[in-house]
């Protein structure tokens, strides 16, 4: 029996999961040690990225495979910003810039959504169901490591209209 693309997608990025927890950053990361400079900036790109998945998911959102993906409850857009208005202040959009990695990420974002949009799911699939995974591991390791007081620059890690997780992900 053929297997689904859920599983398809878990079994087949095994290995990349786990080669991005050994990143260096990452593994600091899990040993507490994250410095608010770098980890602002890992804010401020992912606000460009999930602005544009967002937004073409916006377009395509009657298309019959990406319309099945069209929840706006896992939208990270509006958290992101409240996180750069603490990480970097009111004037946050003048001051970040995303980085040429960045750059070129969101290009590919667009690039895939003009010319064959279903790929977009694969995005969906590695932050959404990243967040809503190793995510709240991440956000309690940020808030000790930066002493960060509750709802302050961990907005990002909060899914107020999702009520289980474990549920949701199932879904
Ligand atoms: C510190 C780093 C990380 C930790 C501790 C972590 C932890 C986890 C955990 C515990 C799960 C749930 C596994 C399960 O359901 O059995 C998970 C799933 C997942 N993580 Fe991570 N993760 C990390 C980094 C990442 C990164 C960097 C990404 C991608 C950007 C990512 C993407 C995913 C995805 C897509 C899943 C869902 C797998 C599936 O059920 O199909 N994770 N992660």
């Amino acid at each position: 029996m053929s297997q689904g693309l859920a599983t398809l997608l878990r079994v087949g990025t095994q290995k990349s999961h786990s080669a991005a927890e050994s990143t260096d950053f990452i593994k600091c990361f899990l040993k507490g040690v994250v410095d608010k400079t770098s980890y602002s900036r890992l804010v401020g790109n992912l606000y460009f990225v999930y602005k544009a998945i967002e937004a073409e998911f916006e377009i395509h959102k009657n298309d019959p495979v990406l319309g099945k993906l069209y929840y706006r409850e896992l939208w990270r857009e509006k958290s992101l910003e409240l996180d750069m208005l603490f990480y970097f202040g009111t004037n946050w959009r003048e001051e970040f810039k995303p980085t040429p990695a960045c750059e070129k990420y969101l290009a590919r974002i667009r690039e895939i959504s003009a010319n064959d949009p279903v790929l977009l799911v694969a995005h969906a699939y590695t932050r959404y169901m990243g967040d809503l995974s190793g995510g709240q591991i991440l956000k309690k390791i940020a808030k000790e490591a930066m002493g960060l007081q509750d709802g302050d620059g961990t907005a990002f890690y909060e899914f107020d209209d999702i009520r289980n997780a474990g549920e949701f992900k199932k879904q």
